[in-house]
């Protein structure tokens, strides 16, 4: 951890509300003394994720995110910690201390595979544009894309080779290992070679415009027709969305969510500037949480085949969950964007999104193409599944409007659709009820929270919990330190985690009195790691502190401890009964 002075640190604290940057992520509304919102780090309908404005932490009661406004910041952007304190920094105009921006090794690592990247984008464009690139640019050209287009997406060409980029990159001065690091090439036992061989290249810029990666086009014909850098520390597919750096300055008030890079390329070209792609995979939950940063309403463009047909029903889930409004495009002659805006041209793929239907239209849609209405039989199952889809509407006249044109579909009476209807909605209501109590309990429970922090902790309960109440104590009252130190003693810890926070933080608190615990955190220890122990804070509530709950905690501990030296581990199978009946209670 790089060590930013304390004068620094609270200078940045005072200037970065958590609050308001909290808000630049998450929408937030005030209730009594904090304020909450829907949580940024994973799924969820009602909100457990809370900001507290006194403490200047947040905290998720759902996942147990937790921590200061430099956390939060590392947790979603991505950054090590000095990184983050850079990242704010800059935010506010602060100017950071050159000698104590001391950087990790793992965020030297990072810029460098940027820059390396970088470089590589320069050689695959010059190469593109040189004699070499010859057979490439009359690809590029037949697939319609004009130099202006080639220039703005910064295409190049990796040629039929197996050492270019390795040489062009050692005469910059790089190494095989900086090589390996950076994904770009391939290693077998023969050795090192250029991963991307005779491929149209697509640099993949993230929204802080970092090259992190590539994606190459096979000219020849290869089973691979795309291939992607390899993952690593910068280039993680499944968080990062093609042309995000482009569109998220367009001003539709939307994103067009098409499958490839030819397809972003093509609609960029035909001034739809606010298309992304997923870098061939899926669309994940964290792409989907990304969109929402930027807005509310994507449009879905996938290809017309089977397979796009199934990845636009997976994609719309995945959006609706973290509240985008969904519409769908269905491109009819034409494989994809690319070749419909080819065949023809940018008007009429204008129609396409005018009259592009929103998820509700589209799965109703997609059913009543599977079936007959004709037999009477398939009629059945047809109006069975147009209820489940209604039944996940919540407004009334909506559900009504849908209603009418189901009757008129089906010749079925609206009164008999309506009252089949409540009984499907009353159903999906009990199955939420019931999925909510479990998550409450869960989160009542904390069952799960330490699972991959604290793993010892999942075997020792109540020893586990008199040591996070020990942590508690510490965290909220920092003027006890005396009193609890010498009250507890590390040895009376039975998990090994919980021993070294104990241990850390009286240590640093020792060497400054003045600092609030919870700032302290952040440098200390892992984003994960700190969540847990901002739960511990919140836990005390059932504490009233004075110096005989000090001694009764410790009691606590030390019986724990005793107990446990004398029966050792619950055994497995105790364990496995124990997680059984949390369960069957949870129900
Ligand atoms: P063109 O033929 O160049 O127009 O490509 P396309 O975009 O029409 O291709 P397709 O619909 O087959 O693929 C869509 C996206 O899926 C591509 O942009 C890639 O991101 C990804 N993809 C396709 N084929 C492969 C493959 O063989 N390997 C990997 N990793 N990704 C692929
Ligand atoms: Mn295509």
């Amino acid at each position: 951890m790089a060590a930013f002075g304390e004068e620094f640190l609270s200078e940045l604290r005072n200037r970065c509300d958590i609050v308001s940057v909290v808000s630049r992520y998450v929408e937030l509304k005030k209730s009594s003394s904090s304020f909450v919102g829907l949580c940024p780090f994973h799924n969820e309908k009602t909100p457990s994720f809370h900001v507290n404005p006194a403490k200047q932490f947040f905290y998720c009661f759902g996942c147990h995110a937790g921590g200061d406004v430099i956390t939060f910041v590392m947790k979603i952007e991505n950054l090590t910690y000095p990184e983050a304190v850079n990242f704010l920094a800059e935010s506010v105009g602060m100017h950071v201390p050159k000698s104590t921006a001391l950087d990790s090794e793992i965020s030297l690592l990072r810029k460098k595979i940027l820059e390396m990247n970088r470089v590589a984008a320069r050689f695959f464009h010059d190469t593109l544009m040189s004699e070499k690139g010859g057979v490439a640019l009359e690809y590029i050209k037949k697939r319609g894309l004009l130099p202006t287009t080639v220039a703005r997406f910064g295409i190049g060409y990796a040629p039929e080779s197996w050492d270019s980029l390795i040489k062009h990159m050692q005469s910059k001065g790089y190494s095989r290992d900086d090589l390996k690091a950076s994904g770009l090439v391939s290693t077998t036992e023969r050795g090192m070679f250029d991963r991307f061989r005779n491929r149209v290249m697509f640099p993949i810029i993230d929204y802080r415009n970092n090259v992190i990666g590539f994606g190459g086009r096979a000219l020849a014909d290869d089973p691979a027709k795309y291939l992607n850098t390899s993952e690593n520390i910068v280039f993680r597919k499944g968080e990062n969305l093609y042309a995000l750096n482009h569109a998220r300055t367009n001003k539709l008030g939307s994103l067009i969510l098409v499958e490839g890079y030819m397809d972003v390329i093509s609609l960029h070209q035909a001034g739809f500037n606010a298309a992304v792609a997923t870098l061939g995979t899926a669309l994940t939950p964290n792409q989907a949480r990304l969109m929402k940063r930027y807005t509310d309403k994507v449009i879905i463009c996938y290809d017309s085949d089977a397979a796009g047909k199934n990845a636009t029903r997976r994609a719309i889930e995945i959006l609706k969950n973290v509240d985008i409004d969904v519409k769908v495009v269905t491109v009819t002659g034409g494989k994809d964007p690319d070749e419909f805006i080819k065949a023809h041209g940018a008007d009429k793929f204008r129609e396409l999104l005018d009259g592009s239907s929103n998820d509700v239209e589209y799965k109703l849609g997609e059913i009543s193409f599977k079936y007959n209405l004709n037999i009477d039989s398939e009629k059945a199952a047809c109006v069975r599944e147009y209820l489940g889809v209604l039944s996940g509407i919540r407004s009334r006249v909506e559900r009504e409007v849908y209603i009418d044109r189901i009757a008129r579909e089906t010749g079925l009476t609206k009164e008999n659709l309506t009252a089949e209807l409540e009984t499907y909605i009353r159903r999906r209501a009990r199955e939420e009820k019931k999925n909510e109590e479990k998550k409450a309990y869960s989160m009542l429970s904390g069952a799960d929270r330490n699972k991959n922090v604290n793993p010892e902790a999942q075997r020792n309960l109540s020893a586990a919990r008199a040591e996070e109440d020990v942590i508690s104590l510490l965290l909220n009252f920092p003027q006890k330190l005396d009193k609890i130190e010498k009250t507890v003693s590390p040895d009376d810890f039975v998990t090994d985690f919980n021993r070294k926070v104990y241990t850390v933080l009286c240590e640093k608190l020792k060497e400054n009195p003045s600092e609030e615990p919870q700032f302290m955190l952040s440098s200390l220890f892992e984003p994960d790691e700190v969540g847990v122990l901002i739960g511990y804070i919140t836990q005390v509530g059932a504490l009233s502190v004075d110096g005989d709950e000090i001694d009764a905690v410790a009691e606590r501990l030390r019986s724990e401890k005793k107990k446990k030296e004398k029966s050792g581990d619950m055994s497995d199978e105790g364990f496995q009964n124990y997680l059984e009946n949390l369960k069957k209670k949870g129900k």
